[in-house]
């Protein structure tokens, strides 16, 4: 029967027989999947695995530098690339949700690609691909709902062989297998988030000074959520910036600033999701502190659609 201890003796042995001597290079996101992948490749084959993480300056507030530490301290040989410039200059005024994913996609390819060719020799590319990635890429053939690039793209391009470790595991057993390894929790416990980031949470052209909102409104919710002990209650939350203003008062002066959307569901593979119920309490500080915090925001929405008929991102 199945248990995260012989999954982990198991995939440790075959990957060794797999790949022998060869070297791998993977990219991390910072999610569960790639970093569970990530260190059972590590414990498998060492240093001939070479992991990559790529900031395209779409991440949440501060997580490329303390996820990159979190790597270095699970002993990962870790590259991190800080690409931001390219993507914001790439993104400059593209309002199109497909197009935005595409630019994102696109760049995440090549400057991974250039990292992965430093390597000599290198043969393999392992991805942290798990189960419902593949399914939901296979049961949408024909009709591209979103062009979700967890699965294809890099493989084509780069002329190497494929290792997806984790491709027959249901998130939940994702998470046991990294508890099993001894990761720390906060890294397993994290919520799923976009490969595109932020970029798909800010409705219409993305800017610096966009993500910076987004990025302050995004750590207000998401530390709110830890600290009235929520987090882990929840499958997947974040807030979206909405491409709308509209008026206020601050003081005696009037505003005329963005309104942002908190989004929170609960799943269990992210294929039918409902929004949760969170406390009233809650929702109300996270509004005050929201708006008295971030330069920029003086309206707060809560998301009250489920999956389907609504996505859990907006774009
Ligand atoms: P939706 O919005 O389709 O999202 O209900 C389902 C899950 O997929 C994540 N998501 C993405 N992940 N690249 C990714 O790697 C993408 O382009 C992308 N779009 C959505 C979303 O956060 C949710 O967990």
């Amino acid at each position: 029967s199945w248990s995260p201890a012989s999954f982990v003796e198991h995939t440790v042995a075959e990957l060794k027989k797999q790949l022998g001597d060869d070297k791998v290079v993977l990219a991390l996101s910072g999610g569960v999947d790639s970093s569970v992948a990530a260190v059972l490749l590590n414990k498998a084959i060492g240093k001939n695995l070479t992991c990559v993480f790529v900031d395209h300056g779409l991440l949440r507030k501060d997580e490329f530098k303390n996820v990159l530490h979190d790597y270095e301290c699970l002993g990962l040989n870790v590259i991190g690339v800080d690409a931001s410039k390219k993507f914001y200059s790439e993104l400059a005024g593209v309002t199109d949700p497909e197009q935005k994913r595409k630019i994102i996609g696109k760049g995440f390819i090549d400057v991974f690609d250039v990292e992965a060719h430093k390597i000599q020799d290198v043969k393999w590319l392992a991805q942290g691909t798990i189960y419902p990635d593949v399914i939901e890429s296979l049961s949408i053939t024909g009709t591209v709902i979103k062009s979700h690039h967890n699965v294809g793209g890099l493989p084509e391009k780069m002329d190497l062989k494929l290792c997806e470790p984790l491709r027959l595991l249901f998130k939940d057993e994702v998470r046991r297998v990294g508890r099993e390894m001894g990761m720390p929790e906060h890294l397993i416990k994290r919520h799923p988030f976009p490969g595109p980031g932020l970029g798909v949470r800010i409705l219409g052209d993305i800017t610096p000074e966009k993500v910076r909102v987004l990025q302050e409104a995004d750590h207000i919710f998401i530390q709110g959520l830890i600290d009235w002990n929520l987090y882990d209650t929840v499958w997947q939350a974040g807030v979206i910036l909405l491409p709308v203003q509209s008026v206020g008062v601050m003081g005696d002066e009037r505003t005329y600033e963005s309104a942002v959307a908190l989004r929170a569901v609960a799943s269990t593979d992210a294929m039918t999701a409902d929004w949760v119920h969170l406390p009233y309490e809650f929702l109300a500080k996270m509004s005050n502190d929201i708006i008295n915090k971030v330069r920029g925001v003086n309206r707060v929405t809560y998301d009250i659609s489920s999956k389907p008929p609504a996505t859990i991102e907006w774009e």
